[in-house]
């Protein structure tokens, strides 16, 4: 048995479908149920940033999450495959027409991914406050709560109607295929032989 949590919503319903391809069997969630238990796996219905948090402490062996969200929870699972959906990119976002001003003492940035957002600003050894926020990013720089953002880009649209402008790329994310290091070893042949179903569907 194998269990993988999945994060609620599009990504989770596209890696079913791929899970559909791969073995031939119908993948989907009850109503309001967060267990879904068929043909030897387990899925696990999650918050996208509970994914890694799931994995790490083996309550589930393998996980589905965006490269973004795994390089913000810093911790050490094994990523085994691109699946190449979920597709989109952390970038700055600032107010239309400005741009980062790097004579500045200190940049006051808004974001949720603030372990990327301070390790992007310290490797250019620029100071910044981080002020963490849970969602509505694009708001912040427009009252005057930051100087700009920093977010997931998918297609500009959120920023572009608010009045901001997508400026540099800090990362490109996607979702992959990560496991659990103990998992890993201990069902090593059952995670592989997973690995390549799931691969050959792409
Ligand atoms: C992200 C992000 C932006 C939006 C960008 O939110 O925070 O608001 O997507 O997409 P766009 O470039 O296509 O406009 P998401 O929908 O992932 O929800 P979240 O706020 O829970 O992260």
């Amino acid at each position: 048995m194998l269990t993988i949590a999945l994060p609620k919503g599009r990504i989770a319903e596209q890696t079913l479908e791929k899970f559909e391809k791969a073995f031939g069997e119908k993948f989907v969630f009850e109503d309001r149920k967060l267990i879904l238990e068929k043909s030897g796996f387990r899925f696990l219905n999650v918050r996208n940033q509970d994914v890694p948090t799931y994995v790490m402490h083996g309550a589930a062996d393998l996980g589905i999450v965006g490269l973004d969200v795994l390089e913000e929870k810093e911790y050490d699972l094994i990523k085994l495959l691109d699946l190449q959906i979920g597709k989109c990119k952390v970038a700055i976002g600032l107010r239309a027409g400005e741009s980062l001003d790097w004579t500045k003492s200190e940049i006051k940035v808004a974001t949720k991914h603030t372990t990327i957002a301070k390790k992007y600003f310290e490797e250019k050894a620029m100071a910044v406050d981080i002020i963490k926020l849970y969602g509505s990013i694009e708001l912040a720089p427009l009252v005057g709560l930051s100087d700009c953002i920093v977010d997931i880009v998918e297609t500009g649209a959120t920023m572009k109607q608010n009045g901001l402008e997508v400026g540099p790329t800090i990362m490109e994310s996607s979702a992959n295929l990560i496991a659990n290091k103990n998992s890993f070893y201990a069902k090593k042949e059952l995670i592989l032989d997973l690995r390549q179903k799931i691969e050959a569907t792409l």
